[in-house]
């Protein structure tokens, strides 16, 4: 029988070997397994709380042995159902249905207001439906009619692996007679109950010794430091002081994860706790609250969910024994693909990684710090977007308008706005307007995106780096060896030769063949363009590679239009949606551009891969993972291109790709317009983007360098001054305005 055990023993760990070079290495959780993910109230992030959408898409697409977690409130007749909170006003439609039922209670001494489950029977509610109750969240499933659900519909109908109880009141009951020790007694006679968790220590002591640890464990939750807890009349933090005590009546803690990683008043987190290991000394498990993709987090995981995760089960201190989260597509990611993955060495080949602007995500673009970054987050490809000063040197800037990516509106040079049509409608400060040692006095600034959700990156940074010339930026790579080549972007180049005197292609070759990238070196170098004459004109005088940007959304790609591609470039560079088309932010469904192009082949590289969740479309669940890997797996793209390469070479390294029909459901690509099919108005369809043709990507060959007739100093050539923005040119206010509100807000920072 020993010998029977031992031999499967090595049998599992053979497998576990072949599936991942060290999976065998001990979690540091209290008794060594891995830490359990916990789903609250299903997939609660996307989905109606407790709604049998986000009960069943939780199991679906989360980790074998998924805990569901249900918070339970009672109904006037005692019945237990599943809903985030003892007043139903806002994850229900309770209030549209009995529109005069709202009532006034005190809880815990406070008093509060709404539509509470005590006041309806279970049949009562028949009619009330489930609706997402976070105001900032998705509420396209509002109109599904789901059923509001009892604790014996979850287990009966979904029979999860595991079911968690959370009990938030229970004095509260006993104020209206109604017991929960009778409901948790009754219901873990009916079903399976893995977990109960109460915030109220009398509740939990009056029940300890009804349940044996190794069938339902006990779990005391703490909430806020300050927080009064109802039955010992002491705060939260004090009891967290007082783990023996706790350890009496528990097996277990549930502590908001800020008790375990602080974070600072910006955001920023700060050193951990002890109170994981102090729980584990004392024989308890802990497990850690508040996990959500969609609420910010701190700035130090730029916006990597699963970095987050990993801080809290992969430190090489300690695990915390469980996670509670809304999401719980990305803690099964982190345990099953993504911990303990250091000296797993590069793993796949599969993307290549792009980046844009350097790690722009966490430092403004281009700069010597978004650079070094992006180098030491393992990177294949470095991108200088190439610009020229009025002094004619080519430097790395994403941007020809210094507005986009320095503080050249408040410095001593915002008089140089000038307003060029060919350039953009909007007036802009041109790179060529000033020299390089003007540029070089400006202050680099970190873009945000995201800003109208409110998600800033790296704010601490903001104004923070150098840029650097094309020159500097080829040696720096040069002594990157992790980096493999460059990318260096040529846009404009028919203006500047024809307007300013100025031949972009010349300075970037020039530029290569002096930093010693002559042809094709050890790296590798790409030369990318939205123009065709561009590279015509460099494949004629180089063998670089050539990579062609379709800069439109296109839905198809006429065979014609790819092969006369194939004339100048060996890559193309397209838009996300020109793969996954998007209405209502949701995947509508897939198109055969990447096929038809690399059936010419072309290699297609895809822009924009970013962390923040408004980035991505929402059949990703919010977690930057999901959207890499349906574009590498199902789309079969050969790189990405993305503001976050940490997230994009963490992908690859993940040990839950090449499994075949072993891949666990969260590495499996989502199926595009899946989740479109089922919300609720369906929005109305939009206009179909255009099919790329051959005339589409054929231009004017470039026009020769003319030397503009003016030497003027503030003026350049036939640019015309702009005083006064027309009517209409929002942008730019916008963006003089938001700049100033940064400056208000750093002052105010400085002073606080
Ligand atoms: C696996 O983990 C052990 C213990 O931490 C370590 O000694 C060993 O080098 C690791 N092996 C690999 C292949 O990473
Ligand atoms: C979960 O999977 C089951 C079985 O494949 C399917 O019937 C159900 O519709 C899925 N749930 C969701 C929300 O997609
Ligand atoms: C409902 O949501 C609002 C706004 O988010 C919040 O202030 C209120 O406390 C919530 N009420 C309940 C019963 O959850
Ligand atoms: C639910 O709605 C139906 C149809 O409007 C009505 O007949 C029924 O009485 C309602 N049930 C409850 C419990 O309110
Ligand atoms: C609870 O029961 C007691 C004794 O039967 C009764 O006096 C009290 O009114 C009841 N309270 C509620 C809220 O029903
Ligand atoms: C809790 O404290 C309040 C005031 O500090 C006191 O009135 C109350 O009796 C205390 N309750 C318990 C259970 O100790
Ligand atoms: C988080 O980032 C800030 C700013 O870069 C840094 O000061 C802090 O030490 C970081 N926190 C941790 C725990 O590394
Ligand atoms: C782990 O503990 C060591 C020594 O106690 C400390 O130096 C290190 O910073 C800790 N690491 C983390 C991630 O907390
Ligand atoms: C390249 O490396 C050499 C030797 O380590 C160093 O002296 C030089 O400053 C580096 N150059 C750049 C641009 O980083
Ligand atoms: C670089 O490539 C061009 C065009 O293929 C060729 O004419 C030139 O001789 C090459 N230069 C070097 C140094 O190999
Ligand atoms: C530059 O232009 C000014 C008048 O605009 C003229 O006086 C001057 O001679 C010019 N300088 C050169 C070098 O052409
Ligand atoms: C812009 O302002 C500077 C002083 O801040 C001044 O020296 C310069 O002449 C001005 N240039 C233009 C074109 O108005």
């Amino acid at each position: 029988m020993l010998k029977v055990c031992l031999l499967l023993l090595l049998l599992t760990s053979l497998v576990a070997a072949q599936r991942s070079t060290n999976r065998t290495r001990l979690w540091q959780t209290l008794h060594g397994n891995a830490p359990l993910v916990i789903a609250r109230g299903g997939f609660s992030g996307q989905f109606p709380d407790s709604s049998d959408f986000s009960y069943s898409m939780a199991l679906n697409i989360s980790i074998d042995n998924l805990i569901i977690w249900c918070d339970v409130q009672l109904t006037s007749d005692g019945a237990g159902i599943c809903l985030p909170d003892l007043r139903l006003d806002n994850s229900t439609n309770v209030g549209v249905v009995f529109k005069n039922k709202q009532k006034k209670y005190l809880v815990n001494g406070v008093p509060m207001e709404g539509w509470f489950s005590v006041d309806f029977s279970l049949s009562e509610l028949a009619n009330v439906t489930l609706i997402q109750g976070v105001l900032s969240r998705i509420n396209r499933f509002d109109e599904s009619q789901l059923q509001i659900l009892t604790v014996e519909d979850v287990s009966q109908k979904y029979q999860p692996p595991g079911l968690w109880l959370n009990i938030q009141h229970d004095a509260f009951f006993s104020q209206h007679n109604l017991s929960m020790r009778k409901f948790v007694d009754y219901a873990s006679r009916k079903v399976k109950v893995d977990y109960i968790s109460s915030p109220e220590v009398n509740f939990l002591r009056s029940i300890s010794t009804q349940f044996k640890p190794r069938k339902t464990k006990i779990v005391f939750r703490f909430l806020g430091q300050d927080d009064i807890e109802p039955s010992t009349n002491q705060t939260y933090g004090s009891l967290l002081k007082k783990l023996t005590f706790v350890k009496s009546f528990a097996s277990g803690i549930l502590v908001p994860k800020s008790y375990i990683w602080p974070v600072d008043g910006n955001l920023y987190l700060q050193p951990h706790t002890s109170v994981a290991l102090d729980a584990h000394k004392e024989g308890l498990e802990v497990f850690a609250s508040d996990f959500a993709n969609d609420v910010p987090f701190a700035y130090n995981f730029s916006y990597d969910p699963v970095a987050e995760c990993l801080s809290f089960i992969d430190n090489g201190n300690f695990s915390v024994d469980g996670v509670l989260s809304d999401f719980p597509v990305t803690p099964s990611l982190a345990i099953d693909c993504f911990s303990h993955l250091d000296g797993d060495g590069s793993g796949h080949a599969k993307p290549l990684v792009i980046s844009r602007e350097g790690a722009s995500g966490d430092y403004p673009g281009c700069t010597d710090l978004a650079y070094a970054k992006a180098i030491s987050d393992g990177v294949d490809i470095l991108d200088c977007p190439v610009q020229m000063t009025k002094d004619g040197i080519p430097f790395c800037l994403a941007s020809i308008n210094l507005m986009d990516g320095t503080t050249v509106a408040q410095s001593p040079f915002s008089n140089r706005t000038t307003t060029i049509p060919e350039l953009q409608t909007d007036n802009g400060i041109f790179s060529f307007s000033l020299t390089w040692s003007q540029i070089q006095s400006l202050k680099p600034a970190i873009s945000n995106p995201e800003m109208e959700y409110s998600l800033f990156r790296n704010p601490k940074f903001r104004y923070s780096g150098k840029l650097l010339t094309l020159s500097e930026f080829l040696a720096l790579t040069n002594n990157a060896t992790s980096v493999s080549g460059v990318l260096i972007g040529v846009e404009n180049a028919s203006y500047l030769a024809e307007k300013q005197g100025l031949s972009v292609t010349d300075a970037v070759l020039d530029a290569l063949s002096r930093a010693g990238y002559r042809n094709k070196t050890d790296k590798r170098t790409m030369i990318l363009s939205s123009n065709s004459s561009v590279l015509k004109n460099i494949k004629k005088r180089s063998n670089y590679e050539l990579v062609y940007e379709v800069d439109e959304n296109i839905r198809d790609a006429l065979n014609s239009a790819a092969m006369e591609i194939k004339e100048f470039a060996h890559s193309v560079v397209i838009n996300k949606d020109s793969i996954f088309p998007r209405n209502a932010a949701y995947l509508t469904g897939a198109t055969d551009v990447v096929p038809k192009l690399q059936a010419s082949n072309l290699s297609v590289y895809v822009q924009l891969f970013s962390n923040e969740i408004q980035s991505q479309a929402w059949d990703f669940f919010s977690d930057p993972y999901l959207e890499i890997n349906t574009f590498v797996e199902r789309a079969q793209v050969n790189g990405v291109i993305t503001d976050f390469p940490a997230t994009a070479t963490r992908y690859r390294r993940n040990r839950c790709l090449g499994l075949g029909d072993k891949t666990p459901p969260y590495m499996n690509p989502v199926e595009p317009g899946s989740l479109f099919q089922y919300i609720r108005p369906q929005p109305p369809a939009e206009a179909p983007n255009p099919v790329l043709t051959d005339s589409d990507v054929i231009e004017p060959p470039l026009p020769s360098v003319v030397k503009p007739s003016t030497n003027g100093t503030g003026n350049n050539g036939p640019a015309t001054e702009a005083p006064t923005p027309p009517n209409g040119q929002h942008k730019v206010v916008l963006h003089i305005f938001l700049s100033t509100l940064a400056i208000l807000l750093s002052t105010l920072q400085l002073l606080l």
